[in-house]
Formats: C-alpha cells, sequence, structure tokens
C-alpha cells in the first residue's frame, strides 16, 4: 500500500506568535509512525520559521506557490530555487483559489509543476471541478484536462509529483465529498496517471476534511492522504486527521 501523505495548507493565515504556537505543538505531538507522512505549506514569508521548527523532525514543510520563472523581472513572484533554499520539500501548485482569483491557466500550472520539479521540490498539482461544473456532468473531463496539462509538461518526471482532487465545491464549505465521490474521481485520476507510466503518485483528497471524516476517507483504495485547509491550523485536529 502507498504511504498515507496529509499535508496542510495554511492559506493566507498565521502570525509570527501563532505559527510557533502550531508548529511547536505539531513537532512535539507527532509520533513518525510507518507509511504515514506529515507536511505543512505555509505563506511564504514564514518558511524560514518553519525550517526552524521543524529541521530535525519528520515532518515536512513547503510553498502554496511558486513561480513558473527561474529568475528575472517578475515583481512580486518567488522562484521555486528560492522554496530550495528554506529546505522546502513540496509547494502547491494550481490550487483552485489560485486558478480562480489569479486566473491561473492549466498551461501556467503546468509550468509551475515543472519549474517547481526542477528545482529538486516535490509539487502538489491541485485538480478540482466547480459544482456547476459538476452539476453539468463535467467532472471527468475538468480534472482531466487539468492532470493532463500538467502530465504533458512533466512527461516522464511525472513519477515525480504528488496529485490533489479537491472538489471547488467542498473546500471551506464543510461539504465533504462523500468517500465513495471522491473514490470515484481519484479512480479515474488513477487510471490516467498509470496510462502515464505515474500510476504510484500520491493521490489526496482535499475540501473539508476534519479528524471526524478522515478515516472514511483514507480507507477508500485510490485517497492516499488529505490536502488540508482549515483544520491544519489547529494543532489537535490536524494530528487526528494524520492519525486516522
Ligand atoms: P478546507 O480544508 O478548509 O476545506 O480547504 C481545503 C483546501 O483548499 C486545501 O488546499
Amino acid at each position: 500500500m502507498r504511504k498515507k501523505l496529509v499535508v496542510g495548507n495554511w492559506k493566507m493565515n498565521g502570525g509570527l506568535a501563532t505559527n510557533a504556537k502550531l508548529l511547536h505543538a505539531l513537532a512535539g505531538g507527532w509520533d513518525a509512525r510507518a507509511g504515514r507522512a506529515l507536511a505543512v505549506c505555509v505563506p511564504f514569508p514564514y518558511l524560514g520559521q518553519a525550517q526552524a521548527a521543524l529541521m530535525g523532525t519528520t515532518i515536512r514543510w513547503g510553498a502554496q506557490n511558486a513561480s513558473e520563472h527561474a529568475a528575472g523581472a517578475y515583481t512580486g513572484e518567488v522562484a521555486a530555487s528560492m522554496l530550495a533554499e528554506f529546505g522546502c520539500h513540496y509547494a502547491i501548485v494550481g490550487h483552485s483559489e489560485r486558478r480562480q482569483r489569479y486566473r491561473e491557466s492549466d498551461a501556467e500550472v503546468a509550468a509551475k509543476a515543472s519549474a517547481v520539479l526542477a528545482a529538486g521540490l516535490t509539487p502538489i498539482a491541485c485538480v478540482g471541478e466547480t459544482l456547476a461544473e459538476r452539476e453539468a456532468g463535467a467532472t471527468e473531463a475538468v480534472v482531466l484536462r487539468q492532470l493532463d496539462a500538467v502530465l504533458l509538461a512533466l512527461s516522464g518526471a511525472a513519477k515525480g509529483m504528488v496529485v490533489a482532487y479537491e472538489p471547488v465545491w467542498a473546500i471551506g464549505t464543510g461539504k465533504t465529498a462523500r468517500p465513495e465521490e471522491a473514490q470515484a474521481v481519484h479512480a479515474t485520476l488513477r487510471a490516467r496517471l498509470e496510462a502515464s507510466g505515474a500510476g504510484d503518485v500520491p493521490l489526496l483528497y482535499g475540501g473539508s476534511v476534519k479528524g471526524d471524516n478522515a478515516a472514511a476517507l483514507f480507507a477508500q483504495k485510490d485517497i492516499d492522504g488529505a490536502l488540508v485547509g482549515g483544520a491544519s491550523l489547529q494543532a489537535n485536529e490536524f494530528l487526528a486527521i494524520a492519525g486516522a
């Protein structure tokens, strides 16, 4: 069985004092165990803080975005090589909040995934349909279109990524996809990954994952862990998910 991976996405939350408490609680409360891995993706300014707090633990850290460019005149952007300097293991790319609010296209997300891999980090590429797309019966078409763009850009290197299925209607809404519903989409994604020679890529589910629904999700054949938003800001809840 694939290892279960639980990644926290703090989004634009935190502050030096609250982060210190949260990171301390995670470092002290996480029992490393076989078959489980834990990570947090924090806002850029806090990468050094996460690095200092988690270095020497089994908890990994990462960022929530990265530029598709290596360096240059891109005001406000952060290169993947800079993330590498802060010991990042992961960078999320293509989160639906970035696709929707910052108009990131499939091609940009794919280029970001490439840049992250080239810097030696693992991209966590997010895919997911909106409620309107689900209701129109377009879920499979949307997630495969999003995944295909990344697979095309990475080609043989796709084995080095993580994919997160995050139905947009389940993010921050308290509405989790039912485990079978999520599994159905994961099976579709898995088949496409297998066809591309990347069948063992970890497939995370994200969208209102909590301590009390994680176990049922993790029991599904193709759900290899979770990408957790709100619940990753509370140490107890996040550790409960990681241990589920
Ligand atoms: P919530 O867990 O707050 O629904 O957020 C999910 C998410 O977007 C993780 O990337």
